[in-house]
């Protein structure tokens, strides 16, 4: 079967061919104008896909060394995301559904996310923990199957990455956040400051990363008092250190709560590195399976859209419709 998949929900325009469950193209096409902003302008980001979308498609079809006539299926992200993003993908879709006679399925972006392992792993077991970190969301879910998982926690304020983004706008290393701290925290010091872990000895597994920030603000601001240059690498390795600990330390007792053999990672944060090194760590020191899938499965992409609609259409449980709407805000992750 040869589903033709479309992502466009933020700021990324995508699209993929999955052919009998291998993925011969993944298109990725990251809109840089909102770099110029520090954050992502919605208006803008509509446009940019309405610019892209029929290009970052017809690539992904060459690239899979395809023709549309060979399509069976075309599946979408419906939600949640930006409505003027959602809207560019979704009624691209459903026209090329329409033109090609064949069928379309509204796929959710995060269900897309927590099942990337698989994608990566196709023969990895159930169950597993799978923990999604992205600029707009941080959630733990234990998923027992292609069609069924729990969310475990959620985060009650910012996600992980919107804490990287907002950490780097305090001390100036520009938009997006996270790839920078990386850098600096590695060459910096993980204890030089003793920022608060979030949330990390209640017994929930979910999030809180706006106390970090708050914490972070007031250092800087003590700091530039004292008119000393300030010790950016320091500052993002201990700060890089309170989001990871918080995450690793939850994925790990998920992990043990639901007694299962594997732990998945996925979104645009787990291109983190030391997130991956104690996540790799952590697993192997309690004999876990851990999959952490090449970044262009983690990141806002089109073949984890693709692979969901195929695991649903193999299952029966996936129902094509050209009738969905979009669901900027679709169902709540907690
Ligand atoms: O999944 P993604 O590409 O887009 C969505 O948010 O859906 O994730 C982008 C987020 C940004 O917040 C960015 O700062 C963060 O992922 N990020 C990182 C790293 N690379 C990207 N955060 C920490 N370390 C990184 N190396
Ligand atoms: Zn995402």
């Amino acid at each position: 079967m040869t589903i033709l998949a479309i992502e466009t929900s933020c700021d990324d325009t995508a699209a993929a061919v999955l052919i009998d469950g291998s993925v011969r193209s993944n298109i990725i096409s990251s809109q840089a104008i909102h770099d110029l902003y520090g954050g992502i302008v919605p208006e803008l980001a509509s446009r940019e896909h309405m610019r892209l979308i029929a290009q970052i498609v017809d690539t992904a079809i060459s690239k899979a060394g395809v023709d549309l006539a060979a399509v069976d299926a075309i599946a979408v992200t419906h939600g949640p995301g930006l409505a003027g993003s959602l809207l560019v993908g979704s009624q691209y879709a459903k026209g090329l559904a329409l033109a090609l006679k064949i069928p379309v399925y509204p796929v959710h972006h995060i269900e897309a996310h927590l099942y990337s392992g698989y994608l990566e792993e196709p023969d990895l077991a159930y169950p597993s923990v799978s923990l999604v970190v992205s600029g707009g969301h941080t959630s733990i879910f234990r998923v027992d199957s292609p069609d069924s998982f729990t969310v475990l926690g959620s985060t009650t304020d910012d996600a992980a990455g919107e804490a990287f983004d907002k950490i780097a706008k305090m001390l100036g290393l520009g938009y997006p956040g996270g790839p920078a701290i990386d850098r600096h925290a590695a060459a910096g010091n993980r204890d030089a400051f003793a920022f608060p872990r979030g949330r990390i000895g209640e017994d929930s597994f979910d999030f809180s990363f706006s106390g970090l920030k708050t914490a972070l603000r007031r250092e800087v601001d003590r700091l530039t008092d004292t008119g000393e240059p300030l010790p950016i690498n320091d500052l993002c390795a201990s700060a890089q250190a309170a989001i990871v600990d918080v995450l690793v330390s939850k994925t790990m007792r998920a992990a043990a709560a639901s007694a299962v053999p594997a732990v998945t990672i996925s979104g645009g944060v787990s291109a983190n590195t030391e997130l991956r090194t104690r996540m790799a760590d952590q697993c192997a020191v309690r004999g876990l399976t851990f999959v952490a899938p090449r970044m262009q499965y983690c990141v806002d992409n089109a073949a984890m859209i693709a692979s969901v609609a195929a695991m649903r259409i193999a299952s029966g449980a996936a129902a094509p419709s050209i009738h969905f709407s979009i669901e900027p805000k679709a169902i709540r992750t907690r």
